[in-house]
């Protein structure tokens, strides 16, 4: 795997967090790291976007934005009320084939869920992550309504062809719910696909050490992580 896309099942999820958890990892075990952000929307010129906030958690990455548009809207939306041009799909994969030359794992971020459109022709994320034949990682949230979520963008990336390498959540909260503990054995299944990392709520507001310790105990072996999800479920039982 040198080219990842992270999609969400919704806006909010924590992507960006765990792409930089994603990103730390890899770059403290010595691999150069490019996170791509295709579109950027909801903040202005100059203010810090998703690419601030990895490299304030992660460190040394390269990162790449293409377009930003002010509205906290769809890019595609955003794009149309700023009269600005869009993100074609083959705009970004070049970008991130291009990191790719020069870097051991690129990291492609979309804008809120997989179907989120990225311009008027209807084109979203999903189509990035098929001009790079690349696999998905979805990240969902803990609480009720993930499963229903989780289950509609595994079945969009099944009926795409693509692979989904499996589901992270972005914010297990500190007291979870009895939704929140059963979602644990759940979610897996409802996504076809293995729980690869459970972030827990706090992680954004660690200082760079703290956040590389806790994206190495949060994320699976399959990230260079340590994280066991039978491990983690074993104290929530549900
Ligand atoms: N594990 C966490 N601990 C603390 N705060 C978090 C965590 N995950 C997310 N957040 C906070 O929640 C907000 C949304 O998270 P994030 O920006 O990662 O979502 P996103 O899925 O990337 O959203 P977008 O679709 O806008 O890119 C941010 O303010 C972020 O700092
Ligand atoms: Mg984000």
């Amino acid at each position: 795997m040198s080219v990842l896309v992270i999609t969400g099942t919704g806006t909010d999820v924590g992507k960006t967090v765990v792409v930089a958890a994603l990103a730390a990892l890899a770059a403290a075990d010595g691999r150069r790291v490019a996170v791509l952000k295709p579109a950027q929307t909801g903040i202005a010129p100059g203010e810090p976007g998703d690419l601030a906030e990895v490299t304030r958690l992660a460190g040394n990455v390269t990162t790449k934005e293409l377009r930003r548009y002010p509205d906290p809207l769809a890019p595609a939306t955003a794009a149309r009320r700023a009269g600005q041009p869009t993100v074609h799909p083959s705009e970004a994969a070049a970008a991130a084939s291009a990191l790719n030359e020069t870097h051991d794992l690129v990291l492609v971020e979309g804008a809120g869920g997989l179907l989120v459109r990225f311009d008027d022709e209807g084109t979203t994320i999903a189509d990035t992550a098929w001009a790079l034949n690349a696999p998905v990682l979805v990240v969902a949230h803990a609480s009720l309504g993930t499963l229903n979520t989780t289950a509609l963008t595994a079945e969009a990336l099944l009926r795409r062809g693509l692979e989904s390498v499996g589901v992270v959540i972005g914010r297990w909260p500190a007291d979870p719910d009895l939704a929140a503990r059963c979602n644990l054995q759940d979610l897996p299944e409802v996504a076809g696909a293995p729980l690869l990392g459970v972030l827990p709520d706090g992680a954004a507001a660690l200082a760079r050490p703290d956040f590389l310790d806790l994206a190495r105990s949060s994320l699976s072996p399959w990230f260079g992580g340590t994280f066991d999800p039978e491990k983690f479920a074993a104290p929530h039982a549900c």
